[in-house]
C-alpha cells in the first residue's frame, strides 16, 4: 500500500503510461470519488495527482482545480490515506489480566512482525516487576502461554490485539535449576557414605562398610549425578530460560529426600549385600552402564538437533550410534534409559527405597514422555508411526 503512495516522478515510465487513462477517469469522477470511492482508489488519485493537475491546467479549468484542492484539504484524504497505511502497518496490542480482566497495559503502534517476547519488553516497560520471563501472554484467558517466537501478524488478532497475561511468579534458570538439584544428591549420599556424625551413631562416625557393593553403589551414584552436571553445563540445549522459582522447591524435596533415604540404607551399617551375591551385582552394574552409555549418547544426538543458540525443534532419529537406535521404537528413550540406569541400581543395591525412587521416576518420565509424544505427533505429520512414549511397543 505504502509503495502506492510514491511520487508518481519514481514510477517507471511504462507504469506512468498506463495510468493516463485513469487521469482521464479523474477528470470525470473526481469529485464523486472523493465523497464516495474507498479510501485505496482516492489514493489512486492522489499518486496521480501531477498528470491531473497537468491535465486539468491545460484544460484551463482553474475553478474546478480549486474546488477540488478545496475538497482534498475538507476530507484530508492524504491524512487519512497516511493513517489507515499506518494503521495497516501498526497494531495496537491491549494487554488484560486473565483472572480479573482489568486493562494493564495498552501499547499502540507495535510492528506487525513483533513477537510476543518483544511485546513481552515493552509490557515491562510499564510494569517492571513482571520481567519477560514471568509472564505469560495468551489469547484465551484460559488457552495456552503464546511462544515468545510468535509473531502478532500471523496470530488471529485483529488491528486491536486482546492478550491476556498471567504472572507464573518469581523464575530461576534452569542452569540453575538443575545444577541445585543434582549437586545436592551428590553431596547427600556422600554425607552418607562417609558416615558423618549424628547419622548412625557415634562408634560408626567416619567408618567404612565392608561390602564391596557399598562402594560400587557409591560409585555408580556420584557418577550418575556428576554425568548429569557435567550434560546440564556442556551438553544440553534447552530452549526455555527459566522455570517457577517454588518448582525448585518440589524438585529439590524429591531428589534430596530420596537421595537421603536411599544413601541412609545403602550405606547403613546393618545393610545386607544382595541375595545373589557377585553375579546379581554384575548383572546390574551391567545393566546400569549401558544404561547410562544410552542415556548419555541420546542427550548427545538431542543436541546435534539443535544449533547453538537456536530453539529449533526436529524429529530425532537414529544415528550411527547403535545407543541411538531406540529411537526406531520410542520418542524418549533417554528417560527409557534413565529408568534402566534406576533400575539396575536398585537390582544392585536390593534396596527398596531406591525400587521406590525408580518408580516415582518412572510414572513421572511416562507423563512427560506422553506429552512429548502427542506433541511429536502434532507438530510432524510424518512422525513415525511404530514409535511409542517410552517403552517399546507398550507405553
Ligand atoms: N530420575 C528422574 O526422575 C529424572 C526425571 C527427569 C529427567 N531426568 C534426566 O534428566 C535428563 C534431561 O531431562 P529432560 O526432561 O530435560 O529431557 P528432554 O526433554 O528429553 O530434553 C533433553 C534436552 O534435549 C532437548 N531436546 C529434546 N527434544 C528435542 C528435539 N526434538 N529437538 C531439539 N532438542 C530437543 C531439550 O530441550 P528443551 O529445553 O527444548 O526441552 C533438552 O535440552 C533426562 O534425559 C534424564 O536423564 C531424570
Amino acid at each position: 500500500m505504502l509503495q502506492r503512495g510514491h511520487p508518481a516522478s519514481v514510477s517507471p515510465p511504462v507504469k506512468r503510461r498506463g495510468r493516463a487513462p485513469g487521469c482521464a477517469r479523474a477528470r470525470t469522477f473526481l469529485p464523486v470519488a472523493v465523497e464516495d470511492l474507498a479510501l485505496a482508489r482516492v489514493a489512486e488519485h492522489v499518486v496521480g495527482l501531477g498528470d491531473l493537475l497537468e491535465l486539468l491546467l491545460s484544460a484551463g479549468l482553474l475553478v474546478l482545480v480549486r474546488v477540488v484542492t478545496q475538497r482534498l484539504t475538507a476530507v484530508g484524504p492524504l491524512d487519512l490515506l497516511v493513517r489507515r497505511t499506518a494503521g495497516q502497518a501498526q497494531r495496537l496490542v491491549e494487554i488484560l489480566d486473565a483472572k480479573t480482566r482489568e486493562k494493564l497495559c495498552f501499547l499502540d503502534k507495535v510492528e506487525p512482525q513483533a513477537t510476543i517476547a518483544e511485546i513481552k519488553n515493552l509490557f515491562t516497560k510499564t510494569h517492571p516487576q513482571w520481567y519477560p520471563a514471568r509472564q505469560s501472554l495468551r489469547l484465551d484467558p484460559k488457552g495456552k502461554s503464546l511462544k515468545d517466537e510468535d509473531v502478532l501478524q500471523k496470530l488471529p488478532v485483529g488491528t486491536t490485539a486482546t492478550l491476556y497475561f498471567r504472572d507464573l511468579g518469581a523464575q530461576i534458570s534452569w542452569v540453575t535449576v538443575f545444577l541445585t538439584e543434582y549437586a545436592g544428591p551428590l553431596f547427600i549420599y556422600l554425607l552418607f557414605y562417609f558416615r558423618v556424625p549424628f547419622i548412625y551413631g557415634h562408634k560408626y562416625d567416619f567408618t567404612s562398610s565392608r561390602h564391596t557393593v557399598v562402594h560400587l553403589a557409591c560409585i555408580c551414584h556420584s557418577f550418575h549425578y556428576i554425568k548429569r552436571l557435567l550434560e546440564t553445563l556442556f551438553v544440553h540445549r534447552f530452549s526455555h530460560g527459566t522455570m517457577p522459582l517454588r518448582n525448585i522447591f518440589k524438585n529439590c524435596t524429591y531428589y534430596w529426600g530420596f537421595a537421603a533415604w536411599m544413601a541412609y540404607y545403602i550405606n547403613h551399617p546393618l545393610y545386607t549385600p544382595p541375595t545373589y551375591g557377585a553375579q546379581q551385582v554384575k548383572l546390574a552394574l551391567a545393566i546400569f552402564v549401558i544404561c547410562q552409555l544410552g542415556n548419555f549418547s541420546i542427550h548427545m544426538a538431542l543436541r546435534d538437533l539443535r544449533p547453538a543458540g537456536s530453539k529449533t525443534r526436529k524429529i530425532p532419529y537414529p544415528t550411527k550410534n547403535p545407543f541411538t537406535w531406540l529411537f526406531l521404537l520410542v520418542s524418549c528413550p533417554n528417560y527409557t534409559y534413565e529408568v534402566g540406569s534406576w533400575i539396575g541400581f536398585a537390582i544392585m543395591t536390593q534396596c527398596l527405597p531406591v525400587a521406590l525412587f525408580s518408580l516415582v521416576g518412572f510414572t513421572q518420565m511416562t507423563i512427560w514422555a506422553k506429552g512429548k509424544h502427542r506433541s511429536y505427533l502434532k507438530e510432524f505429520r510424518d512422525y513415525p508411526p511404530l514409535r511409542m512414549p517410552i517403552i517399546p511397543f507398550l507405553l
